[in-house]
């Protein structure tokens, strides 16, 4: 029998501190309307001081597990992709485990920069298809925040905070139809961001924010995205006609725009989230997919298209009938 990873749930979580466009523009130089038109980004959120990865990854969580209808126990797997982890370790998903009751089941964190949530889809569905397991959690959950340069106005106009969740769980009806993840690590330099408790004598001045060469960073984006919308079809025998959404992950819309136009879709049929959240990282797929899902627009049976790109680099995309 083939078992397929089904969308049984999501959930979302946004803080609640908004930092506007002109918030930023009175501590750097720039402006609503220079970053408006060159990423599609009116705002974001700030995660509290007592706020986490964690903490945030639970409320996801939880709706997620609410909206499934199973209980957390009935979990077999959490993975967690994030890039601003509460601690080196335990890993954030087994202080997720913890946060949630339950006692017996895998959690691990993924750490593949903005692809995380593609990554973690990726490796629940390599479980649940062998059948190895039936329910799997995947959070992705950033306090991006607190790893950006708030002096840097090529870096902090772009990121937020917050935290997604989806449960997937085994089925004999259609889910997850395919997911292409790669990596190359020869792209360090172009986007990265210093652990300075990793720093040595040679390096100890570090500072743990995100550095980006972002022109530089967008042309390749641009391009490995519609290499793997490509990729993706072809894998699955579907033409672009085919794909009902869209849901990319959040870096800058003129990006989104581009794989868009590459699959000759409308605006109309893409999950957009980055004006009121930028760019969350890891969380923003999974938050755009929920978006999605509960205002109504990504109905049952529908073919769903995600993909990102990310610090690496890493890319991938997913193809869910939901
Ligand atoms: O999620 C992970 C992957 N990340 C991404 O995909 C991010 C990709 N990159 C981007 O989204 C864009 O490259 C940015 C939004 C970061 C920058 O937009 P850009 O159109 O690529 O601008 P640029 O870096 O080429 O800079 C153009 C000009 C420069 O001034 P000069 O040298 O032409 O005088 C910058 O100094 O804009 C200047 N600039 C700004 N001006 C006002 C850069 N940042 C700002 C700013 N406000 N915030």
């Amino acid at each position: 029998m083939t078992h397929y990873a089904k969308v049984l749930g999501t959930g979302g979580y946004l803080p609640e501190e908004i930092r506007t466009n002109d918030d930023i523009s009175k501590t750097v130089d720039t402006s609503d309307s220079w970053i408006y038109e060159r990423t599609g980004i009116k705002s974001r959120r700030i995660a509290g001081a007592n706020e986490t990865a964690s903490s945030m990854a639970e409320i996801a969580a939880r709706q997620a597990i609410n909206t499934a209808q199973i209980s957390p126990d009935e979990i077999d797997l959490i993975i967690v992709a994030t890039g601003t982890p509460d601690r080196v370790y335990p890993s954030t998903a087994c202080l997720l485990q913890h946060r949630l009751g339950i006692k017996h089941c895998v959690a691990f964190d993924v750490q593949a920069a903005c692809s995380g949530a593609i990554y973690g889809l990726s490796i629940a569905d390599q479980y649940i298809k062998t059948g190895a397991v039936k329910n799997v959690l995947i959070v992705g959950s950033e306090i991006c925040s607190r790893i950006v340069d708030w002096t840097d106005r090529g870096t902090c106009i772009l990121f937020g905070d917050g935290a997604g969740a989806v449960l997937l769980g085994s089925s004999d009806e259609a889910g997850v139809l395919s997911t292409h993840v790669y990596s190359d690590g020869g792209y360090e330099d172009m986007l990265y961001c210093p652990n300075p408790q990793a720093a040595t004598e040679a390096n100890k001045h570090q500072v743990g924010t995100i550095s980006m060469r972002g022109n530089e960073v967008f042309k390749v984006a641009v391009n490995t995205l519609e290499r793997i919308v490509d990729e993706t079809l072809e894998a699955n025998n579907l033409e672009k006609t085919d794909v009902d959404w869209l849901v990319p992950h959040q870096a800058n819309i003129r990006i989104i725009a581009a794989t868009a136009k590459k699959l000759k879709m409308s605006m109309e049929q893409v999950i957009v989230t980055l004006e009121e959240q930028g760019n969350t990282s890891s969380a923003s797929v999974l938050l755009a997919l929920h978006e999605g899902i509960t205002d109504g627009r990504i109905k049952r049976g529908q073919v769903v298209l995600l993909e990102a790109f990310g610090a690496g680099f890493t890319w991938g995309s997913a193809l869910i009938k939901y």
